[in-house]
């Protein structure tokens, strides 16, 4: 049965839905976070839809005792890190990430037993026990800009993503130890099905996420704009910014399909093809409207980082969010 079925069954409307959910934050004193990739129901109850940089931004300097975190386990456990005093809850406990399993801390571990000095930069999507082994942990859309922060003869682990780090060692030109990991929705994202979807739409500007399988391809040719058509690797947030600002009619949107329907709203006069439609993070999509409700009702499901862990992990994501 599903969660909508349920609530049907206790009569409960999608309205009644809303406003429950409304009067809980309130009594509660929580804040919704809510991921670009969210259900679209999910994202318009949000107080802050983004992507993992700017939820991150706001896990730390809300005022609110209570976070629900409509996103992955990662960010939530992100959030605890950063805001040890509040109460951080996810609505389903099995929203796991893919990328973030493709490295354990003991594989980390032995890494850097391999490179004794090397730096240790982890993406966001990693888990806590990660983190707390990292030097610097970054997003898609600072990756760039924490790499060049550090001194340029020191030797770098990057981690996990293979797809992320190619991007970065193009951009910040120089070379990088890179983990070969992926996430399955991204990277399943390829070149074929870009040729196709950019002859479809010849006019449409092309943003792709540096997690995608195509991204190696459309960097190069984002970098020497070769492909006739303009491209451009950006985070999830990375896109919004440039809808805002491009005169384009139509976008090619390569990641996840959740972000369209941000995408959508704030431009209704803009066209927006998704590059790959079945590009469904199975993860994102557990959090549903009936479970937010749940959890507010009942104050579950709590991610707490343990506080030792925690203490470790500070410093990488403290950084994180403020090289931007
Ligand atoms: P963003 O940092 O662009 O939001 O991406 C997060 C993510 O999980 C991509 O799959
Ligand atoms: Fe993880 Fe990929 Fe889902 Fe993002 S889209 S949360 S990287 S599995």
């Amino acid at each position: 049965m599903t969660d909508m079925c349920k609530l049907e069954e206790k009569n409960m409307s999608a309205i009644d839905l809303v406003s429950e959910i409304n009067r809980l934050r309130r009594e509660r004193k929580a804040v919704i976070l809510a991921h670009n990739y969210q259900l679209p129901e999910v994202q318009d109850i949000a107080d802050f839809v983004g992507d993992s940089l700017g939820l991150s931004q706001q896990a730390a300097k809300t005022q609110a005792e209570v976070i629900v975190f409509c996103g992955v386990h990662f960010m939530a456990e992100t959030a605890s890190i950063l805001s040890p005093t509040k109460t951080v809850l996810i609505p389903d406990l099995g929203a796991g990430c893919s990328l973030a399993q493709s490295i354990t801390a003991e594989e980390l571990m032995k890494w850097k037993v391999e490179h004794p000095g090397a730096t240790v930069v982890s993406y966001v999507n990693t888990t806590a026990e990660v983190k707390a082994l990292s030097d610097y942990c970054c997003t898609s859309g600072n990756a760039v800009k924490v790499v060049e922060s550090i001194p340029r003869e020191q030797e770098i682990l990057f981690l996990p993503d293979r797809y992320l780090g190619q991007y970065v060692e193009t951009v910040a030109k120089r070379p990088l130890h890179i983990w070969g990991g992926a996430c399955h929705v991204h990277a399943k994202i390829l070149d074929e099905e870009m040729e196709t979807a950019r002859l479809a739409h010849p006019d449409a500007d092309i943003l792709v996420h540096p997690e995608c399988g195509c991204s190696t391809t459309c960097m190069l040719k984002s970098l020497h704009q070769t492909s006739g058509q303009k491209m451009f690797i950006y985070s999830t947030e990375g896109m919004l910014k440039h809808v805002e600002k491009s005169d384009a009619k139509e976008f090619l949107i390569a990641t996840e399909v959740g972000i369209i329907h941000r995408l959508h709203k704030q431009f209704p006069d803009r066209r927006f093809y998704p590059l790959s439609p079945n590009a469904v993070c199975e993860y994102m999509k557990m959090i549903t409207l009936p479970k937010v409700y749940e959890t507010l009702r009942d104050m579950k499901f709590e991610v707490k980082v343990e506080a030792s862990l925690a203490a470790k992990a500070r410093l990488p994501v403290e950084r994180m969010i403020t090289i931007v």
